[in-house]
């Protein structure tokens, strides 16, 4: 087992896990001085794609981001998410497990559950490729949003199911939008730890999509918390970008690159990008 994961699973019963997702490595490098883990995530299909759901976002399309985002990781555990579609049988599970941590130098994959591929698992990890399982709201397998686990079969099916994604070897499970009693309860039941998104402060850490807390995705469900408009931000500097070309404030003097310009501050600190 990696140093890194090591590290993350010995923060249960002691350290909150603190995890956000990344697409890039400008993001990436930021996230990695706050985050215990950073996810490519297959949520990229919406949030960057546009596209309706995640089921059509490509393993090669994942695979480029992460190689993106590696760029910019230093310390955080690099999990990626396998697509839909690409871990359908053992073998081929293994396959493209396989191939994403060979191109991305990645320290875990995530795979949703459907309550069946647990031995899929367990195959990944024969492979020596660490696993993170994914329970309840699964939007690879469920098309319809909703809480999981306020019937009480539904509830211990779920906690039967954590049990079962622990027992086939994965280092830690996402519980999303969970019960609050159901997340408790499973956080309480197994050793490793467990990621909540809309599942309570009982997990053992918690993970948001990075878009939807910079106020970039314009997805505000009551789970997530905005920490800054980013949206607006960009807006305004845009908008007075498009003004000083309008009025030929941008570019002036200062930024043309012609006469003394070798001589100047900007050059010398900049004369790499130049
Ligand atoms: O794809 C994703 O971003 C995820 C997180 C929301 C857990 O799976």
């Amino acid at each position: 087992m990696s140093k890194k994961i090591k590290k993350v699973l010995a923060k249960k019963n002691n350290n909150k896990i603190v995890c956000l997702t990344a697409y890039s490595k400008n993001i990436a490098q930021i996230l990695d001085k706050y985050c215990d883990m950073t996810l490519v995530g297959d949520s990229m299909a919406n949030v960057l794609y546009g596209m309706k759901n995640t089921h059509k976002i490509s393993l090669d399309t994942i695979i480029q981001h992460s190689i993106s985002v590696r760029k910019g990781i230093k310390k955080s555990l690099l999990v990626v998410d396998m697509p839909k579609g690409s871990y359908k049988t053992p073998s081929e599970a293994k396959k493209n497990a396989k191939l994403i941590f060979k191109k991305t130098n990645c320290d875990a994959v995530k795979i949703e559950s459907n309550n069946k591929n647990f031995k899929i698992i367990r195959e990944i990890i024969k492979a020596k490729i660490p696993v993170m399982g994914h329970i309840g709201y699964t939007p690879q397998f469920k098309n319809r949003f909703k809480v999981e686990g306020k019937k009480k079969r539904e509830a211990k099916k779920l906690i039967k199911e954590s049990v079962s994604i622990e027992k086939a070897g994965a280092f830690s499970i996402v519980l999303e939008c969970l019960t609050p009693s159901v997340a408790k309860e499973i956080t309480k039941r197994l050793k490793i730890p467990t990621i909540g998104i809309g599942s309570s402060s009982h997990c053992d850490g918690q993970i948001l999509v990075t878009d939807d807390i910079l106020g970039l995705s314009g997805f505000y469900p009551k789970f997530v918390k905005r920490y800054v408009n980013l949206n607006t931000i960009i807006e305004k500097a845009v908008k007075k970008y498009s003004k000083d070309i309008k009025t030929k404030v941008f570019p002036n003097k200062k930024n043309f690159l012609y006469g003394k310009w070798k001589k100047n501050r900007f050059y010398k600190k900049n004369r790499k990008f130049l």
